[in-house]
């Protein structure tokens, strides 16, 4: 069962935009393993430009906005890479891509850290932006999963929500939760 950290990665487009989404980097030592399913932009770009970017967001508005076709991502250069981080992260790591191992579904890079850096304390964990986090997964696998397990863990979800969330968080919790009601149409 490998350490799995939910964050957002930035690639690099071959407009020389960058792809912004959230995925979860697998630990192994002192690599990180990114795993896109196929198909995504992500994959392409990184097999061009070995390099990228993950950081932690500050506000889970983020990880629901960009899940939610919200414009919501503001970015900087990266330090030591050609790549962007988020402005607003709390840190962030500069990752090379030195191995790519091809899936038919879901692809592996292996990447070991250019450089890494914190920008902000980090001084607690928040049950509503774990929740947030949460949900936003299971707003992924919607195809995937019964919809009796979705209300189930979305009805759980939300009394930390009620209980813990901030503005932003009520506000992520009521994209993602506006996206999985349309999913089933209601
Ligand atoms: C916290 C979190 C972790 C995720 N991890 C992955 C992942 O490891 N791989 C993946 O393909 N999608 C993952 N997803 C789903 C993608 O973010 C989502 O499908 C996104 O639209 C993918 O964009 P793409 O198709 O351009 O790659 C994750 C979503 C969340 C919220």
């Amino acid at each position: 069962m490998p350490f799995i950290l939910e964050t957002i990665v930035a690639t690099k487009n071959a407009d020389g935009t960058f792809h912004v989404r959230p995925y979860g980097l697998h630990k192994d030592g002192d690599a990180w393993i990114f795993l896109p399913f196929r198909p995504s932009p992500a994959i392409d770009n990184v097999r061009r430009h070995p390099f990228l970017t993950v950081s932690a967001p500050s506000d889970v508005r983020v990880i629901a906005g960009l899940l939610t076709g919200r414009d919501v991502v503001a970015t900087v250069p990266a330090d030591r890479i050609d790549g962007v981080r988020l402005q607003g992260t709390t840190g962030h790591m500069e990752l090379e891509a030195v191995a790519f191992d091809d899936h038919e579904l879901r692809p592996r890079f292996r990447c070991r850290v250019v450089h890494e850096a914190a920008h902000r304390p980090f001084v607690g964990f928040n049950r509503a932006q774990a929740a947030v986090l949460e949900a936003a997964i299971l707003s992924t696998r919607l195809t995937m999963l019964p919809r009796e397990k979705v209300d189930g863990e979305m009805a759980y979800l939300r009394i930390a929500v009620e209980k813990c969330a901030g503005p932003e968080e009520a506000e992520a919790w009521g994209w993602i939760a506006e996206k999985i009601a349309a999913h089933y149409g209601d």
